[in-house]
């Protein structure tokens, strides 16, 4: 990937005119073809540019307001050769995102103040804006409460021991009453340790197949109804992210119903991938599968398919697609999770969980947006302005606020190339395959972070 191509936060603010483009600004529902001006990092009246602006055709382009990634592995501190916080953001740029969330397991975790405010001095000039979750628990052991409200001062804007869960119910129940007070949600990842350990995929009929452990929907939707009791006690928010089954996505309709606090996200791949790529097959999981075929010698048992939580039953990642589509999951978020090559071609059994995302959110968006089964618009608004306002962050298109946007062409098609990818990591199944979708321009407070 040419580094020529990335912009940086100090760059000088940009001024464009694109004409005739389709603007999609889900603050107020617009969606229409017009003229959108840059004028020094600000959005500004196309009837009132100087003429000296640089002219872009944005015949079949899309404008929106940058995306925000709510969950984000990058690998600083302590495992830089898998991911830099550089590199991870110009992954992030190239992917349309203008604000990515850095979880907090890294070694060592971020769970005092002085390491969030090495993330963000470490940030400062990358190719995008980086935001820090902070540890719940010391070292994320699970025992004892971090120092929460000090590393909110730091700059956390929300706490989580992603990869895993806070085991102890009565901790949770603490971590949630002081954060109802510090003013950040809890993001929660849901995973019953009892219930999943061992496992490698989801329970299910391909597991069995495959003769794989699999980690039961339990595993998942207990975490999320004992969170949800603790929210109805404690009135603090909930953020469960990498939502991946239909039982835990019900349970969470329901609080929602309620009126509590609850907010969630799910990853692309939870989306488009199903469990059945385990055995090796490559159908999103809207097309027909094609019956119980023998497991793919070439593709099956591929450690890039294993993440955590496992990849979902085809019937789950619909009804994840419907969730989206009616608005009970608020953002599309990619758990991001670069792995070297040595951590990755292994035995299934032993491959480190995560695949990388950033760079593929939007494609896998736009072919769910290619079969019908989700609106541009919604897609647009669960890449941005939702999980923007989930972390306390508004984006918008309208004229006199910064410009903070992506332009992307959504029906060119693009090949998954692991050399011409920015992430510094390329454990992803989708390598090889063509994909709707290339983003053209990526504009991070009114500077250029990214062009095509
Ligand atoms: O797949 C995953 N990878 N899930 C997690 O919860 C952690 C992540 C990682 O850090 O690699």
């Amino acid at each position: 990937m040419n580094p020529a191509r990335f912009g940086q936060a100090g760059d000088p603010p940009t001024s464009f005119v694109v004409r005739r483009v389709r603007v999609i600004d889900p603050n107020d529902g617009t969606d229409a073809v017009r003229d959108l001006a840059v004028l020094d990092g600000h959005i500004a009246d196309p009837a009132r540019t100087r003429g000296s602006e640089e002219e872009i055709d944005g015949d079949g382009l899309v404008v929106a307001p940058g995306f925000c990634d709510l969950h984000v592995h990058l690998r600083e501190p302590g495992d830089g050769g898998a991911e830099t916080i550089a590199s991870g953001a110009r992954a992030a740029a190239r992917g349309g995102f203008t604000t990515i969330c850095a979880m907090p397991n890294t070694t060592p975790p971020l769970d005092e103040p002085a390491r969030i405010r090495w993330v963000l001095e470490r940030a400062r000039g990358a190719s995008c804006r980086v935001r820090v979750i902070g540890s719940v628990t010391v070292g994320r052991a699970g025992e004892q409460l971090a120092e929460l409200a000090s590393m909110a001062d730091a700059g956390a804007v929300a706490f989580s021991d992603d990869g895993a869960s806070i085991p102890d119910a009565r901790l949770t129940r603490a971590a949630l009453a002081y954060l109802r007070g510090v003013g950040r949600p809890l993001v929660e990842h849901a995973e019953e340790p009892s219930l999943a350990a061992g496992s490698v995929m989801r329970a299910g009929p391909t597991a069995a197949r495959l003769g794989l452990r699999g980690w039961p929907v339990s595993a998942e939707l207990t975490v999320i109804e004992r969170d949800i009791a603790l929210v109805a006690e404690t009135g603090a928010a909930l953020h469960v992210t990498h939502l991946s089954t239909a039982a835990g996505l019900d349970a969470i309709r329901r609080a929602r119903a309620r009126g509590l606090p609850v907010t969630c996200d799910v990853t692309p791949h939870h989306l488009a991938l199903s469990d059945e790529w385990v055995g090796g097959s490559r159908r999103f999981s809207w097309e027909e599968p094609t019956g119980e075929a023998a497991p793919d010698p070439d593709t099956a048992y591929d450690g890039s398919c294993r993440v955590n939580p496992p990849l979902a039953s085809r019937a789950d990642a619909l009804a994840l697609l419907d969730g989206l589509r009616d608005g009970v999951i608020d953002a599309i978020a990619t758990d991001h999770a670069p792995h070297p090559p040595e951590r990755k071609l292994v035995p299934f059994d032993d491959a480190a969980p995560g695949m990388i995302g950033l760079e593929t959110a939007l494609s896998l968006g736009l072919a769910a947006v290619e079969t019908g089964r989700l609106e541009l618009l919604r897609l647009v608004a669960a890449l941005s302005i939702r999980p923007a306002e989930i972390i306390g962050e508004r984006r918008s298109l309208a004229i006199g606020e910064p410009a903070d946007l992506v332009m992307f062409d959504p029906a060119a098609r693009w090949t998954v190339d692991r050399d011409e990818l920015a992430s510094d990591a390329s454990n992803t199944p989708l390598a090889g395959m063509e994909l709707p979708g290339v983003v053209h321009l990526t504009v991070a407070d009114g500077r250029i972070t990214y062009r095509r």
